[in-house]
């Protein structure tokens, strides 16, 4: 096993008890440094990704009956520093990868599960879990198509961002929901068509108003009274896909309950529309396709990749594990914008979170 420059100890974080509460359930530990077995590799984490759904996790909402002390984080960049025999990448290899237990300063991974980059890159994070989320849900659930309208909710977002583009590159209309003036702003830098800013605008009247036959596909990631609005705009044939219900992450539940639904099969049948789910995990093996299509588009100035790394919130910027906490809280503050990405340095500070 070649190897260099690795810690005799590493440091994780994990949720000592289930709760979508993540700074009082989140602890940094430090543990032996694991060796990379048959086929496996060490990554040095540089880049880990956030996501709305740390706090499912957190909850036991991915798996009831998960056990805590519990490994936190979904996905990170970074560089292969070790490797076992008959891996497939050496030490030097950018690669990323998204897996549970991402929030720690190095993971072993099986290599037939990480995705080669050419570089380690901030930009390339958003792809893996966030954009191909955006990507492979717009193809192969909202089945789009050149020509039809598509509404992003959370559009300013992790994954709206990739979705407001995907559907941009494939000839679709692209009307974005978002909270602030900043954000309308930059979902027209990324090409969206119609910014909605729902704190001044009511989406479901410019809906009505401006795109009277409705719209074709839905990418719905707020839930509650925002997928009300979206069913009751579907088009004729038209799909909504539930990418999430963020509204109601932080209650007990989990989710918020929505006012249509009783009635959901009296509103879909008569428009031949339907509602569907979708979940990245069981479309593992598109992942590495759409990654290296996202890469394609990104470096031929196709498709921007925004990173936000904390730089204008005050408990910013993120930098180490220590701010992982911070920056999930930033996530639900609703003022991120892009990806929030929390930079782990070779050198990160050694205090608890
Ligand atoms: N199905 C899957 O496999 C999958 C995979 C990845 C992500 N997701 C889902 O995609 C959604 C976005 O996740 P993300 O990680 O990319 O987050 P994000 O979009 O980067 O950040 C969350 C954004 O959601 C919007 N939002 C609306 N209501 C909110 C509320 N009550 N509290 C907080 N934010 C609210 C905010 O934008 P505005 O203020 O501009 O509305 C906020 O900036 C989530 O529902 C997540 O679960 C699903």
């Amino acid at each position: 096993m070649a190897s260099k420059h690795i810690p005799s100890t590493v440091r994780k974080i994990v949720a000592l008890r289930s709760s979508h509460k993540f700074r009082e359930v989140a602890k940094i530990v430090t543990e032996p440094t694991p060796k990379p077995g048959e086929g496996e590799i060490l990554v040095k984490n540089r880049f880990v990704g956030i996501n709305a759904s740390d706090i499912n996790f957190t909850a036991g909402r991915y798996d009831p009956k998960a056990k805590f002390p519990l490994d936190t984080g979904f996905e990170a960049l970074g560089e292969v520093v070790a490797a076992g025999p008959k891996s497939l990448y050496q030490p030097g290899q950018a690669v990323m990868y998204c897996q549970y237990g991402a929030f720690s300063d190095y993971k072993v991974v099986n290599s037939n599960r990480v995705i080669p980059l050419p570089a380690v890159k901030a930009e390339f994070l958003p792809f893996i879990l966030s954009g191909n989320t955006a990507a492979i849900s717009l193809d192969r659930v909202g089945e789009i198509k050149e020509g039809e309208t598509v509404l992003v909710t959370a559009a300013a977002g992790g994954t709206g961002q990739i979705a407001v583009q995907w559907a941009k590159l494939k000839g679709c209309h692209v009307i974005g929901t978002c909270s602030s003036d900043e954000k309308v702003q930059f979902l027209k830098d990324i090409g969206c068509d119609r910014p909605v800013n729902y704190t001044k605008e009511n989406l479901r009247q410019v809906l009505k108003q401006e795109y009277p036959k409705g719209v074709d596909v839905v990418y719905e990631a707020v839930g509650g009274e925002m997928f009300d609005t979206c069913v009751d705009s579907l088009a004729l044939k038209g799909r909504l896909i539930i990418i999430g219900y963020i509204e109601g992450y932080e209650s007990d539940k989990g989710y918020k309950p929505s006012r249509v639904l009783a009635t959901l099969p009296a509103r879909l049948l008569p428009k031949s529309a339907s509602v569907r789910g979708f979940f990245l995990f069981h479309y593992v093996s598109d992942w590495g396709p759409y990654v290296m299509k996202q890469v394609q588009y990104f470096n031929e100035g196709r498709m921007q990749s925004i990173v936000d790394k904390g730089e204008r919130t005050p408990g910013g910027p993120f930098k180490g594990l220590e701010k992982v906490a911070d920056a999930v809280e930033y996530l639900y503050s609703k003022k991120s914008i892009g990806k929030i990405v929390v930079e782990l340095g070779e050198d990160t500070p050694r205090s608890n979170l």
